[in-house]
Protein backbone atom coordinates (compact mmCIF):
# COMPACT_ATOMS: atom_id res chain seq x y z
CA UNK A 1 0.00 0.00 0.00
CA UNK A 2 1.22 3.48 -0.86
CA UNK A 3 1.32 5.96 1.62
CA UNK A 4 2.02 9.60 0.97
CA UNK A 5 3.65 11.63 3.42
CA UNK A 6 1.38 13.14 5.91
CA UNK A 7 0.33 17.02 4.89
CA UNK A 8 1.66 17.71 8.92
CA UNK A 9 5.16 16.84 7.82
CA UNK A 10 5.69 20.00 5.33
CA UNK A 11 4.06 23.14 5.68
CA UNK A 12 2.33 23.71 2.17
CA UNK A 13 2.33 27.48 2.47
CA UNK A 14 1.41 29.55 -0.42
CA UNK A 15 0.53 26.65 -2.57
CA UNK A 16 -2.22 25.30 -4.86
CA UNK A 17 -3.46 23.09 -2.03
CA UNK A 18 -2.49 18.93 -2.64
CA UNK A 19 -5.78 18.09 -1.20
CA UNK A 20 -9.38 19.82 -1.23
CA UNK A 21 -12.34 18.30 0.29
CA UNK A 22 -15.95 19.71 0.53
CA UNK A 23 -19.16 19.23 1.76
CA UNK A 24 -21.43 20.07 -0.84
CA UNK A 25 -24.49 22.05 0.34
CA UNK A 26 -27.14 23.97 -0.29
CA UNK A 27 -28.70 22.20 -3.59
CA UNK A 28 -32.09 22.26 -1.65
CA UNK A 29 -32.22 26.23 -1.13
CA UNK A 30 -30.76 26.45 -4.87
CA UNK A 31 -34.00 24.58 -6.02
CA UNK A 32 -36.76 26.34 -3.77
CA UNK A 33 -35.36 29.82 -4.37
CA UNK A 34 -36.73 29.22 -7.85
CA UNK A 35 -39.74 26.98 -6.98
CA UNK A 36 -38.17 23.66 -8.88
CA UNK A 37 -38.08 20.32 -6.52
CA UNK A 38 -35.67 19.56 -4.45
CA UNK A 39 -33.92 17.31 -7.37
CA UNK A 40 -33.55 19.67 -9.63
CA UNK A 41 -31.04 21.01 -7.27
CA UNK A 42 -29.12 18.36 -7.11
CA UNK A 43 -29.11 17.76 -10.78
CA UNK A 44 -27.21 21.76 -10.71
CA UNK A 45 -25.44 19.89 -8.52
CA UNK A 46 -24.00 17.45 -10.28
CA UNK A 47 -23.51 20.28 -13.14
CA UNK A 48 -20.74 22.20 -10.25
CA UNK A 49 -18.69 18.69 -9.60
CA UNK A 50 -18.31 18.66 -13.05
CA UNK A 51 -16.85 21.93 -13.48
CA UNK A 52 -15.18 21.69 -10.30
CA UNK A 53 -13.02 18.22 -11.19
CA UNK A 54 -12.70 20.12 -14.25
CA UNK A 55 -11.31 23.13 -11.95
CA UNK A 56 -9.26 21.32 -9.78
CA UNK A 57 -7.18 19.32 -12.35
CA UNK A 58 -6.76 22.37 -14.60
CA UNK A 59 -5.13 24.39 -10.96
CA UNK A 60 -2.82 21.38 -10.38
CA UNK A 61 -5.09 20.05 -7.27
CA UNK A 62 -4.10 16.41 -7.21
CA UNK A 63 -7.34 15.33 -4.95
CA UNK A 64 -10.65 16.48 -4.73
CA UNK A 65 -13.21 14.76 -2.23
CA UNK A 66 -16.42 15.48 -2.19
CA UNK A 67 -19.33 14.06 0.22
CA UNK A 68 -21.86 13.35 -1.64
CA UNK A 69 -24.03 11.04 0.86
CA UNK A 70 -23.62 10.98 4.60
CA UNK A 71 -24.62 7.74 6.77
CA UNK A 72 -27.61 10.65 8.11
CA UNK A 73 -28.70 10.92 4.41
CA UNK A 74 -31.07 7.84 4.31
CA UNK A 75 -33.00 10.12 6.74
CA UNK A 76 -33.95 12.32 4.10
CA UNK A 77 -37.62 11.41 2.79
CA UNK A 78 -37.37 7.59 0.22
CA UNK A 79 -38.72 9.90 -2.57
CA UNK A 80 -35.72 12.11 -2.69
CA UNK A 81 -33.49 9.20 -1.30
CA UNK A 82 -34.41 6.78 -4.50
CA UNK A 83 -33.79 9.93 -7.01
CA UNK A 84 -30.80 10.82 -5.17
CA UNK A 85 -29.76 7.02 -5.72
CA UNK A 86 -30.90 7.28 -9.52
CA UNK A 87 -28.88 10.08 -9.94
CA UNK A 88 -25.27 8.49 -8.52
CA UNK A 89 -26.21 5.35 -11.09
CA UNK A 90 -26.90 7.73 -14.13
CA UNK A 91 -23.70 9.48 -13.21
CA UNK A 92 -21.26 6.44 -12.94
CA UNK A 93 -22.94 5.13 -15.75
CA UNK A 94 -22.63 8.04 -17.95
CA UNK A 95 -18.95 9.90 -16.49
CA UNK A 96 -17.05 6.79 -15.84
CA UNK A 97 -15.46 7.12 -19.48
CA UNK A 98 -15.15 10.73 -19.60
CA UNK A 99 -13.22 10.94 -16.07
CA UNK A 100 -11.28 8.49 -17.44
CA UNK A 101 -10.58 9.86 -20.92
CA UNK A 102 -9.76 13.32 -18.44
CA UNK A 103 -6.99 11.22 -16.60
CA UNK A 104 -9.25 11.43 -12.90
CA UNK A 105 -9.06 7.99 -10.74
CA UNK A 106 -12.05 7.39 -9.14
CA UNK A 107 -12.26 6.37 -5.87
CA UNK A 108 -15.41 5.94 -3.75
CA UNK A 109 -15.45 5.70 -0.09
CA UNK A 110 -18.14 4.67 2.76
CA UNK A 111 -19.88 1.90 3.60
CA UNK A 112 -21.70 0.99 -0.13
CA UNK A 113 -22.80 -2.21 1.43
CA UNK A 114 -26.19 -0.56 2.01
CA UNK A 115 -26.33 0.70 -1.82
CA UNK A 116 -27.95 -1.70 -4.64
CA UNK A 117 -25.75 -4.34 -6.71
CA UNK A 118 -26.29 -2.20 -9.59
CA UNK A 119 -24.55 0.95 -8.28
CA UNK A 120 -22.01 -1.70 -6.50
CA UNK A 121 -21.12 -3.05 -9.11
CA UNK A 122 -20.75 0.52 -11.78
CA UNK A 123 -19.00 1.72 -8.68
CA UNK A 124 -16.52 -1.12 -8.95
CA UNK A 125 -15.92 -0.61 -12.73
CA UNK A 126 -15.38 2.95 -12.50
CA UNK A 127 -12.31 2.39 -10.55
CA UNK A 128 -11.15 -0.15 -11.67
CA UNK A 129 -11.18 1.98 -15.48
CA UNK A 130 -9.91 4.77 -13.45
CA UNK A 131 -7.16 3.47 -11.57
CA UNK A 132 -4.01 3.93 -13.34
CA UNK A 133 -4.79 7.84 -13.82
CA UNK A 134 -2.82 10.12 -12.59
CA UNK A 135 -3.94 14.08 -13.12
CA UNK A 136 -6.33 14.00 -10.63
CA UNK A 137 -8.23 11.68 -7.74
CA UNK A 138 -11.44 12.35 -7.10
CA UNK A 139 -12.70 10.12 -4.25
CA UNK A 140 -16.79 10.62 -3.80
CA UNK A 141 -17.74 9.87 -0.46
CA UNK A 142 -20.95 7.86 -0.11
CA UNK A 143 -22.81 6.59 3.02
CA UNK A 144 -19.43 8.02 4.46
CA UNK A 145 -18.97 8.61 8.12
CA UNK A 146 -15.73 9.89 9.78
CA UNK A 147 -16.80 7.73 12.97
CA UNK A 148 -17.60 4.65 10.69
CA UNK A 149 -14.60 5.04 9.01
CA UNK A 150 -12.47 5.43 12.42
CA UNK A 151 -14.19 1.93 13.83
CA UNK A 152 -14.03 0.07 10.51
CA UNK A 153 -10.49 1.15 10.70
CA UNK A 154 -10.13 -0.51 14.22
CA UNK A 155 -11.89 -3.26 13.15
CA UNK A 156 -9.82 -4.09 10.56
CA UNK A 157 -6.57 -3.65 12.04
CA UNK A 158 -8.05 -6.59 14.89
CA UNK A 159 -8.55 -8.52 12.27
CA UNK A 160 -4.98 -8.21 11.19
CA UNK A 161 -3.08 -7.61 13.99
CA UNK A 162 -5.36 -9.04 16.87
CA UNK A 163 -5.40 -7.04 19.67
CA UNK A 164 -2.08 -4.95 19.84
CA UNK A 165 -0.54 -4.13 22.31
CA UNK A 166 0.22 -0.47 22.05
CA UNK A 167 -1.80 1.53 19.76
CA UNK A 168 -0.53 4.41 18.09
CA UNK A 169 -1.95 6.86 15.03
CA UNK A 170 0.86 5.23 12.26
CA UNK A 171 -0.71 1.71 13.10
CA UNK A 172 -4.53 2.89 12.51
CA UNK A 173 -3.78 5.15 9.70
CA UNK A 174 -3.57 2.61 6.85
CA UNK A 175 -6.94 1.30 7.68
CA UNK A 176 -8.28 4.60 7.12
CA UNK A 177 -11.01 5.02 4.17
CA UNK A 178 -8.45 7.37 2.42
CA UNK A 179 -5.29 5.81 2.98
CA UNK A 180 -4.36 6.81 -0.29
CA UNK A 181 -4.57 10.30 0.08
CA UNK A 182 -2.94 12.71 2.02
CA UNK A 183 -4.86 14.36 4.42
CA UNK A 184 -6.80 17.27 2.96
CA UNK A 185 -5.14 20.49 3.46
CA UNK A 186 -8.07 22.72 2.22
CA UNK A 187 -11.79 21.47 3.73
CA UNK A 188 -14.81 23.66 1.78
CA UNK A 189 -18.48 23.70 3.28
CA UNK A 190 -21.01 25.38 1.04
CA UNK A 191 -24.42 26.53 2.14
CA UNK A 192 -23.63 28.79 5.21
CA UNK A 193 -23.63 25.87 7.35
CA UNK A 194 -20.11 25.89 9.57
CA UNK A 195 -20.11 22.18 10.47
CA UNK A 196 -18.39 19.26 9.90
CA UNK A 197 -21.20 17.16 9.77
CA UNK A 198 -19.36 13.44 10.71
CA UNK A 199 -17.14 13.97 7.20
CA UNK A 200 -13.77 13.32 7.08
CA UNK A 201 -13.21 13.45 10.93
CA UNK A 202 -9.35 12.00 11.44
CA UNK A 203 -8.23 13.54 7.64
CA UNK A 204 -9.10 16.88 9.10
CA UNK A 205 -7.70 17.35 12.22
CA UNK A 206 -4.87 20.07 10.72
CA UNK A 207 -6.89 21.31 7.64
CA UNK A 208 -8.01 24.74 6.93
CA UNK A 209 -11.64 25.47 6.65
CA UNK A 210 -13.70 27.72 4.86
CA UNK A 211 -16.63 28.28 5.10
CA UNK A 212 -18.98 29.82 2.06
CA UNK A 213 -22.61 31.08 1.62
CA UNK A 214 -22.57 30.07 -1.61
CA UNK A 215 -24.87 27.79 -2.52
CA UNK A 216 -23.43 24.35 -4.31
CA UNK A 217 -24.87 24.64 -7.73
CA UNK A 218 -23.41 27.79 -7.72
CA UNK A 219 -20.05 26.74 -6.87
CA UNK A 220 -17.81 28.07 -9.78
CA UNK A 221 -14.12 28.62 -10.60
CA UNK A 222 -14.58 31.76 -8.77
CA UNK A 223 -15.56 30.45 -5.99
CA UNK A 224 -13.16 27.96 -5.97
CA UNK A 225 -10.51 30.82 -6.79
CA UNK A 226 -11.56 32.71 -3.51
CA UNK A 227 -11.45 29.38 -1.32
CA UNK A 228 -7.90 28.92 -3.17
CA UNK A 229 -7.05 32.31 -2.08
CA UNK A 230 -8.14 32.56 1.63
CA UNK A 231 -6.15 29.10 1.90
CA UNK A 232 -2.79 30.83 0.81
CA UNK A 233 -3.46 33.48 3.11
CA UNK A 234 -3.18 31.85 5.79
CA UNK A 235 0.25 30.28 7.81
CA UNK A 236 -0.18 26.44 8.43
CA UNK A 237 1.81 25.63 11.67
CA UNK A 238 0.62 22.37 12.93
CA UNK A 239 1.64 23.45 16.19
CA UNK A 240 4.52 24.65 15.78
CA UNK A 241 5.63 28.68 16.55
CA UNK A 242 5.59 31.14 13.62
CA UNK A 243 9.38 31.18 14.13
CA UNK A 244 10.07 27.82 13.59
CA UNK A 245 7.68 27.74 10.57
CA UNK A 246 9.45 31.00 9.17
CA UNK A 247 12.85 28.87 9.79
CA UNK A 248 11.68 25.63 8.16
CA UNK A 249 10.78 27.62 5.08
CA UNK A 250 13.96 29.04 4.92
CA UNK A 251 15.80 26.23 4.70
CA UNK A 252 13.28 24.33 1.91
CA UNK A 253 14.12 27.57 0.23
CA UNK A 254 18.10 27.19 0.33
CA UNK A 255 18.05 23.34 -0.47
C1 LIG B 1 -26.72 18.73 0.01
O1 LIG B 1 -27.67 19.70 -0.34
C2 LIG B 1 -26.48 17.78 -1.10
C3 LIG B 1 -26.62 16.41 -1.04
C4 LIG B 1 -27.00 15.67 0.18
C5 LIG B 1 -26.42 15.57 -2.23
C6 LIG B 1 -25.22 15.90 -3.06
C7 LIG B 1 -25.39 15.39 -4.44
C8 LIG B 1 -24.95 16.02 -5.55
C9 LIG B 1 -24.16 17.27 -5.51
C10 LIG B 1 -25.27 15.50 -6.91
C11 LIG B 1 -24.65 14.21 -7.26
C12 LIG B 1 -23.21 14.07 -6.98
C13 LIG B 1 -22.44 13.04 -7.42
C14 LIG B 1 -21.03 13.00 -7.02
C15 LIG B 1 -22.97 11.93 -8.26
P1 LIG B 1 -29.03 19.77 0.48
O2 LIG B 1 -30.05 18.93 -0.18
O3 LIG B 1 -28.76 19.42 1.92
O4 LIG B 1 -29.39 21.30 0.35
P2 LIG B 1 -30.18 22.20 1.41
O5 LIG B 1 -29.34 22.27 2.66
O6 LIG B 1 -30.30 23.52 0.73
O7 LIG B 1 -31.51 21.54 1.64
Amino acid sequence: MNHPSSTQEVPAHGDVPRHVAIIMDGNGRWARSRMLPRIAGHRRGLEAVRATVENCAERGIGYLTLFAFSSENWRRPAEEVALLMQLFQSALTQEAERLHRAAVRLRVVGDTRRFGRKIRLLIEQAERLTADNQRLTLTIAANYGGRWDILQALTRLVADKGRPEKLDEAALAPYLAMSYAPEPDLFIRTGGEQRISNFLLWQLAYSELYFTETLWPDFDAQALDQAIASYRGRERRFGRTSEQVAATLATAKRA
